[in-house]
């Protein structure tokens, strides 16, 4: 069916600002054995495209030519060996290239269905934050219920997402953000303390709330000192960027003293099988907390695919509280 189908893809050669994003038209190729192919209503836009637009972060071997992550629409073909996907089931996937696209290949591990209750530009936006918050939050992190749990970049895509599933869990949720606006979006999606780290002191106000059990930690450098002196004994803290830098001087006597565990993960990189269970996981946990309206996408704005340099600078900005969609 793909055949003699042509779509578009955005590439970042040379690496660069928004400006080096051009659309390039190429042939369809037909999906593989285990793969999908679906017509895109929304692309997401994350920060690892940013960083892949820059030049320093290579996609992994094997990953479709061009950025994007995430995407949701309609199947509209499959491959030979997929089942529990049809043509027109409504489908939202992470995938490791080639997201951003009218048409979009990929693996059925890693698709799921449209959640009830969300249309498919919500659904667009789910697929990278939630797999990375399962993952990281409640694999690595074991987060349980009554513990407390605090998210730095609390607007961000993951930001969003990490505190809303939190909350489903029953934990107590602390978030940082770097406005007064951004906090008050921590609190209505569920905080119960937002920080604004530009004028208050988060390791200070965290210290007087009694400590921390888990931390989903995306800015490294200063932070990660700071981290660990808030945390509770047998706390987790789980690194998933740097924004501040991959580096940094520490004391590794509260980690012993406090039998803390440093850990961390990246997504992307990760093998198709891992994939395809982590899909299984937000399946059967984190899709009944969409669908019971616990938790939603939060979207910022939208744009045009042949619109995706403003879509980058509005990213570059950080001005945005969650999703930005590329509409193709
Ligand atoms: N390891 C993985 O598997 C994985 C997967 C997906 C994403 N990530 C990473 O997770 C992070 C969030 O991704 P996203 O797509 O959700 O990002 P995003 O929506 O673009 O948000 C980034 C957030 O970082 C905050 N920020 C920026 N610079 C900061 C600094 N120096 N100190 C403190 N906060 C800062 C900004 O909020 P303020 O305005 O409040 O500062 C912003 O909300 C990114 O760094 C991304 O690379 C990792």
């Amino acid at each position: 069916m793909a055949q003699n189908r042509t779509h578009r893809i955005v590439l970042a050669q040379p690496a660069g600002g928004p400006e080096v994003l051009r659309i390039e038209e190429q042939a369809l190729p037909a999906p593989k054995a285990d793969e999908i192919l679906i017509r895109a209503a929304a692309c997401g836009v994350n920060r690892p495209d940013q960083i892949e637009r820059l030049g320093f972060y290579p996609a992994p071997k094997g990953a479709r030519p061009g950025l994007g992550l995430e995407v949701a629409g309609e199947v509209i073909e499959t491959g030979a060996d997929v089942s529990g996907f049809a043509v027109g089931d409504e489908v939202c996937a992470l995938v490791s290239g080639g997201g951003y696209s009218d048409f979009v290949i990929a693996k059925a591990g890693a698709t799921l269905p449209r959640p009830d209750g969300l249309t498919l530009e919500e659904a667009a936006g789910l697929p990278e934050t939630v797999f990375t918050v399962w993952t990281n939050v409640f694999e690595s992190g074991a987060l349980q219920p009554g513990e407390t749990f605090l998210v730095h970049g609390g607007t961000s895509g993951i930001g969003t997402t990490a505190i809303q599933m939190a909350k489903a869990h029953g934990a107590r949720v602390i978030a940082t953000a770097g406005t007064a606006e951004k906090c008050a979006l921590c609190r209505d999606l569920g905080a119960d303390i937002a920080i604004n780290y530009r004028e208050e002191d988060y390791e200070e106000i965290c210290r007087e709330a009694g400590g921390v059990d888990v931390i989903l930690d995306m800015v490294g450098g200063s932070y990660v000192q700071k981290n660990i002196n808030i945390m509770n004994p047998g706390g987790r803290l789980v690194s998933i960027a740097f924004l501040q830098g991959s580096r940094c001087e520490l004391d590794l006597m509260l980690v012993m003293l406090k039998r803390l565990t440093l850990t961390g993960s990246t997504l992307r990189a990760r093998p198709d099988t891992e994939k395809a269970r982590i899909a299984a996981a937000v399946r059967d946990h984190v899709l009944p907390w969409i669908e019971a309206g616990k938790v939603r996408t939060v979207i910022d704005s939208r744009f045009e695919l042949d619109d995706v340099r403003s879509a980058h600078e509005r990213l570059d900005g950080g001005q945005h509280s969650g999703k930005i969609l590329l509409i193709p």
